[in-house]
């Protein structure tokens, strides 16, 4: 773009946007960014195609929020992606989702790896597809080493059942003798979640206009900051993180104290 005096310009956007990166870059950032990634299907009806095509819209948003996440200095970033109610869903709709993973590795690994992301999955293995089971953990074992942004998806993820797992397998160690009944406490519970090496979400952010958990986080979220937009999924773009990001460096985070 030339400007009045003929001159080269960057455009004005590509340069607000690195220029607002900056200036939050100088307050906290949030060490670990939990997002519920929601509306996909209210997108695509809005636009009368099929739900699907709200989920491969998303993705390349997933794409644009982990570049972005890693620029910031984000240590974490933790995406739900599908949830353990989600199988109640269309044959057709659940097997496309199964797909993305694929999809999306295979078009973005290389440049994951080339960012330095690391990355994770938590959520229950057994019932993936063999095929979307491979992708991610070939994505895991390939970015094991990286040391920049961890990328962990929540995918065939619920709280509720992994808070029952972590009771059940600590009834075990209880009773193995492993684990006494006086060395239970918050942080040995958390040791037995499905996020035991991430630190609690510092900010959730959910799109859609959706105001619930459904089912994401409920344990480890007991402190977090909530921002939440009526933008759908495929629709949020890094204007709409930065401006969570300036939202949750406005919190006042009290954890029960009183600010002196
Ligand atoms: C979120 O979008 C993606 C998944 C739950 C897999 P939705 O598919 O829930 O979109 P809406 O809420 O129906 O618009
Ligand atoms: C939550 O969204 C799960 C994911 C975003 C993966 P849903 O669309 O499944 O949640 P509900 O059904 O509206 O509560
Ligand atoms: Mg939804």
């Amino acid at each position: 773009m030339l400007n009045k005096f003929g001159l080269w310009k960057k455009p004005a956007n590509s340069s607000t946007l690195r220029d607002k990166i900056e200036e939050i870059k100088e307050s906290p950032i949030p060490e670990h960014v939990a997002i519920i990634m929601d509306g996909n299907g209210r997108w695509a009806k809005k636009r009368a195609l099929p739900r699907i095509a709200g989920h491969h819209e998303g993705m390349k948003v997933v794409r644009k929020t982990t570049m972005l996440a890693n620029k910031l200095g984000i240590k974490s970033l933790t995406l739900y992606a599908f949830s353990t109610e989600n199988w109640k869903r269309p044959k057709n709709e659940v097997e496309y989702i199964m797909k993305l993973p694929e999809e999306f590795l295979g078009t973005f690994l290389p440049e994951l790896i080339e960012n330095n992301v690391q990355v994770k999955m938590m959520g229950y293995k057994d019932q993936l597809p063999s095929h979307t089971l491979h992708a991610i953990e070939r994505a895991v074992e390939e970015t094991k080493n990286n040391t920049g942004l961890v990328l962990n998806f929540a995918l065939n993820y619920g709280s509720r059942a992994e808070i029952l797992d972590a009771v059940k397998q600590i009834i075990k160690d209880n009773k193995n003798g492993i684990l006494k009944e006086t060395e239970l406490n918050e942080e040995v519970f958390s040791s037995y979640l499905m996020s035991s090496d991430f630190s609690d979400p510092d900010l959730l952010i959910r799109t859609s206009g959706e105001i619930r958990l459904s089912n994401f986080m409920l344990w480890q979220l007991a402190y977090s900051e909530f921002w939440f937009t009526d933008v759908l999924w495929p629709d949020f773009n890094e204007e709409y993180f930065l401006e969570a990001i300036e939202a949750y460096q406005k919190r006042q985070r009290r954890f029960g104290g009183i600010l002196s």
